[in-house]
């Protein structure tokens, strides 16, 4: 199962008789993508499925919980129903009282969990400690573009890099299911193909760095579906292989403001100085300069999706290093990649993104 695939994994195990999202365009409403809308009515219909992805890690359940998995549209659930009245009371709160801004969402009262409690707990439970996070006391944090500066030439050079237009890199995935899978990628400039195959699965998935889409073969759900709107630049970060090209346009925008543990390493950290809808923030090796994190969100109509990237084992591919070892963390899971051979500058057709 791919990132964005992933939902409609408890569909494959059910065999669903077809994907719920296969009728969603970018020109169509929610009422007119599905059959049973009424709350959603005038959302785009493209924005629908990030919002059920958000409902499963708000309120701890799985799809399931509000549906009946062979007819997403009938009102089989009493969830569902409430669910409605829940969106309403949700637009309504931010919309009289945060002028309109996303400031409440479902898991401001919900913390993933179906039913919120409003009651303290006694006695007052003992939280998981944080990471610990050293700041920077005022005005002694390193300057942002001198970490990215430091970044480009622990890489090998911000010029260097910079020539790698094209790659093709192959590499063996462990899904969060446990299946392994073949992966090959393909990237030119911001477009970026995926392509995943499991024993019994192959999925395709593109994005021409404003739009994407995916095609699906074999056991589960098959055909071609679009992937939503916000989730098109993800599937470009998820693919790179050189993650700093977008971090050396930043360095304005970002604030270096403490130090953190990665494993064994010391870590800086980089956030962004305003508040962003993708909160993009970087994590770079204290010593060795080199990329360790990223971390950012993808909005929903009701609430941020956060992806963690980890980066490992940095090879050197024709003078530019290079991480081999790649680990996305999304709420549903942990996706961990192994790159087992890299062409950079290969050639790479454009009939790759074409839908
Ligand atoms: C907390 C409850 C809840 C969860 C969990 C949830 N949904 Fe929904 N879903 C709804 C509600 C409510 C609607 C109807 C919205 C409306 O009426 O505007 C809906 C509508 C839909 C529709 C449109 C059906 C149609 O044709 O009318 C699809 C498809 C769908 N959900 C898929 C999913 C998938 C897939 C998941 C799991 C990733 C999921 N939902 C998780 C509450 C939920
Ligand atoms: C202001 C706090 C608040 C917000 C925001 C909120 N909820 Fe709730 N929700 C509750 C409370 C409280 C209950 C329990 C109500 C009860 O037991 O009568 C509940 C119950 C529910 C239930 C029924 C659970 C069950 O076991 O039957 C669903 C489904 C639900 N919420 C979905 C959502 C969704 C989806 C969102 C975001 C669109 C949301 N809620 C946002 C407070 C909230």
């Amino acid at each position: 199962m791919t990132k964005f695939f992933l939902s409609l994994a408890v569909c494959a195990a059910l065999a669903c008789a077809q994907n719920p999202f296969s009728k969603v365009a970018p020109d169509k409403k929610a009422s007119e993508a599905f059959e049973n809308i009424k709350v959603l009515n005038d959302d785009p219909s493209t924005s629908v499925r990030g919002a059920m992805e958000y409902f499963n890690q708000a309120l701890g359940v799985t799809c399931e919980g509000c549906h009946d998995l062979q007819a997403f549209d009938k009102d089989a659930k009493n969830m569902k129903k409430t669910a409605r009245e829940m969106i309403t009371m949700t637009r309504d709160i931010n919309k009289n009282a945060f002028r309109g801004q996303q400031r409440i969402t479902c898991f401001t009262c919900h913390q993933g969990n179906q039913q919120p409690t409003g009651v303290a707990p006694t006695p007052k439970p003992v939280n998981a400690p944080p990471p610990p996070m050293t700041r920077f006391p005022q005005g002694q944090a390193p300057k942002a573009d001198e970490i990215i500066a430091k970044y480009h030439t622990a890489i090998g050079g911000a010029e260097k890099a910079a020539k790698i237009k094209t790659f093709v890199a192959k590499a063996s995935e462990t899904e969060p299911d446990g299946k392994t899978a073949s992966v090959e990628l393909r990237a030119s400039g911001d477009k970026v193909s995926v392509e995943t195959k499991t024993a019994d699965r192959a999925v395709t998935e593109v994005s021409d760095g404003k739009d994407a889409w995916g095609k699906a073969a074999g056991q589960g759900p098959a055909g071609v579906y679009h992937v939503t709107d916000q989730l098109a630049p993800l599937l470009a970060h998820e693919s790179e292989v050189y993650p700093g090209s977008r971090i050396l346009s930043a360095a304005p925008a970002m604030r270096v403001v403490g130090t953190t543990k990665i494993g064994d390493r010391d870590a800086l950290m980089m956030f962004p100085a305003q508040r962003s809808a993708t909160n993009d923030r970087f994590y770079f090796d204290k010593d060795s300069g080199l990329l360790l994190r990223q971390v950012y969100s993808v909005g929903t109509l009701f609430g941020p999706l956060p992806t963690q990237i980890d980066y490992e084992d940095y090879r050197d591919v024709e003078g530019v290093k290079m991480p081999f070892k790649v680990k996305i963390t999304r709420p549903e899971g942990v996706w961990s990649r192994t790159i087992t051979s890299i062409k950079p500058n290969a050639p790479v057709d454009d009939a790759s993104f074409a839908k």
